[in-house]
């Protein structure tokens, strides 16, 4: 058992940093751009957005005025961390699906400082550098914090959580949930499921459906960020795959889909482009105006909240929302 307090310890005895394997088919660039390229309607998966560059557009996105899901999020956590971390019995560890910069997970971390002295907080993002470089930032400014830092996809890292023996929060924040389909999501939260205990709880962050104009601005906005993070995907293969993708010959479209409830993030050409993808030693072709989707972001009502929830074998215990009525944050707890 972690002793509930310690003498604080140097930043790196408190960091675990673990790279995990990719252990799934489609998992790696390669796999994807060869799949999703190779098919018709063309897609690409939304984690591959998510590299140095990436994480730090992201990051920026978060900060403009159109995109509300972050300044939302942080107003429940901010008025509603103690009580979050009170719901979870006893001492526990936080784990975090796509913790990203981690900005609002501070508000859960010091909550668990707060009342227990000492936490283990376990990080899972597939942006390796930008997760090392979160964890140090945390690591500086809790001396009572400790880190296991999963590099992995989801699912793999997962499966290489570290064993405890204390009840875990688990969080899955920013509407990571919203970029799968409701089935994908399900599937997801059971296999979380399966992994937790039944005095772990789990922390669901979720943008919900609104007028349309807000939620549109919020993916086309004025500064073009969101274009420029939406192309880093062409970028990025240019670069690890040596493809020779023009990024002004293809343009952002991120309509909102009504009978859906979501987003969707395209890339267009904008007129017949042949990419050579040399590490694949392939060959794909666009017609002018076909899109390559890279991203949904679903917006959920309670009701499909709970209906996913139920499906992935989790019962809601309790929701917050922020005074908007825009995002909500909600508590979980496993079910038989
Ligand atoms: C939309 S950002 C949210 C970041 C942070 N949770 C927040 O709310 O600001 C998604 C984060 O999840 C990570 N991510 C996306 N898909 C992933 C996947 N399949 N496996 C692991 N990490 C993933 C990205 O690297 C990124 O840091």
């Amino acid at each position: 058992m972690v002793p509930l307090t310690r003498a604080p310890g140097r930043e790196s005895d408190r960091l675990r940093f673990v790279e995990v394997p990719r252990g799934h088919p489609g998992a790696t660039l390669a796999e994807a751009v060869r799949t999703g390229l190779g098919s018709s309607p063309k897609t690409l998966p939304s984690l591959f957005f998510y590299d140095d560059e990436g994480s730090a557009l992201f990051d920026l996105i978060t900060q403009l005025p159109e995109y509300t899901p972050t300044r939302c999020e942080l107003e429940i956590l901010q008025a509603s961390a103690n009580e979050i971390v009170r719901s979870v019995h006893g001492p526990c560890e936080i784990v975090e699906f796509g913790s990203g910069s981690g900005v609002k997970t501070r508000t859960l971390i010091e909550a668990a400082l707060g009342r227990q002295g000492s936490l283990q907080y376990v990080p899972i993002d597939v942006s390796g550098d930008y997760l090392r470089a979160s964890a140090a930032a945390l690591l500086a400014d809790y001396p009572e914090l400790e880190v296991t830092a999963l590099a992995a996809e989801y699912r793999d890292g997962l499966a290489a959580l570290p064993p405890t023996d204390r009840p875990r929060l688990v969080t899955f924040m920013g509407s990571n949930l919203g970029n799968m389909e409701f089935c994908e999501a399900a599937q997801f939260l059971g296999d979380v499921r399966a992994a937790m205990g039944p005095h772990d709880r789990l922390l669901l962050g979720v943008d919900l459906v609104k007028d349309t104009d807000t939620v549109w601005a919020a993916y086309n906005d004025r500064a073009g960020v969101t274009e420029r993070f939406n192309k880093n995907v062409l970028a990025r293969v240019n670069r690890e795959l040596g493809a020779d993708f023009d990024l002004e010959a293809f343009g952002h479209w991120a309509p909102y889909v009504p009978g859906k409830d979501r987003i969707e993030m395209h890339l267009v050409a904008r007129r017949e482009a042949v990419v050579r993808v040399e590490a694949l030693g392939e060959t794909y072709r666009f017609e002018a105006g076909e899109s390559v989707r890279t991203e949904i972001s679903q917006k959920y009502t309670l009701e499909s909240l709970q209906a996913t929830c139920l499906v992935g074998g989790f019962g809601i215990e309790r929701v917050w929302h922020d005074r908007q009525g825009w995002f909500a944050v909600a508590l979980c707890r496993p079910v038989a």
